[in-house]
């Protein structure tokens, strides 16, 4: 299975920012080695002018949330089958910030887990537990219950589509990554904990830069990276990459 690196653009980048990225962005992935995948996450209103630029690249497309259901009364909701429309492969699944600030719960992020792969849309799952938790000797039980509670009812032959990120929420944005050693041993309980999650990707995000991606995926189950801040400017997302992809 190819790693995969996604950028996770945040609440950045007007369209006239993301056509700038994408210039200099998508002459740079013409170095990287085939077996390594690239997406990127721009907000929503600049979806369709990245969907446009990437056409024909090996650069896909990530939306930053979806909705569970398909069309209603759901007031700045966005459905899978507009973000399909849009070229749109992936999708980011209760990313931790969506959790605190959003009312993100398990239940809703298995709703979108579940009409994402209904729909043919890639669910990026995020999960991850705070400094607190951590401190108290939590971590394993929080990323267990969210790892199950968003597969629940899923079938088994849909995981390996599926792509889990776990983010220590303590090392995200903040320059303290997580241990490379320790990330992979949370990610191995994760891969056990379902069976059925052997082939699914599993991406490290948490403060992840070109410095120490490669420490991240040489590890047996790291396939890649969640990246946000580090993702932002073309030239050092690709940087990050290739230093991994090497
Ligand atoms: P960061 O964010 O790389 O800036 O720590 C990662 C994320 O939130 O997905």
């Amino acid at each position: 299975m190819n790693d995969l690196f996604v950028a996770n653009w945040k609440m950045h980048k007007t369209i006239e920012e993301t056509m700038a990225y994408l210039d200099a962005f998508l002459p740079l992935l013409d170095e990287l080695p085939d077996d390594v995948d690239v997406a990127i996450a721009p907000p929503f209103t600049a979806l369709a002018t990245a969907s446009a630029r990437i056409e024909g690249t090996r650069c896909a497309l990530a939306a930053q949330n979806v909705h569970w259901e398909l069309h209603g009364p759901y007031t700045g909701e966005v459905s899978a089958p507009m973000l399909l429309e849009l070229g749109v492969r992936y999708a980011i699944v209760g990313h931790s910030e969506r959790r605190a600030f959003f009312g993100e719960t398990d239940r809703s992020v298995n709703l979108k887990v579940r009409t994402a792969l209904a729909t043919g849309l890639i669910p990026i799952v995020a999960v991850g537990e705070t400094l607190d938790l951590r401190e108290r000797g939590l971590t394993d039980d929080v990323v267990i219950t969210q790892v199950r509670a968003a597969f629940d009812g899923v079938a088994r032959t849909e995981l390996s589509k599926t792509v889990i990120a776990y983010e220590p929420i303590w090392a995200i944005g903040t320059g303290k990554n997580c241990d490379p050693g320790e990330a992979d041993r949370v990610m191995a309980t994760i891969r056990g904990c379902v069976s059925g999650l052997d082939e699914t990707r599993i991406l490290y995000g948490g403060s992840m830069k070109a410095a120490n991606a490669a420490s991240y995926v040489e590890r047996p189950h790291i396939n890649g990276g969640l990246v946000g801040g580090a993702s932002l400017d073309p030239a050092g997302f690709a940087h990050l990459i290739r230093n991994a992809a090497e």
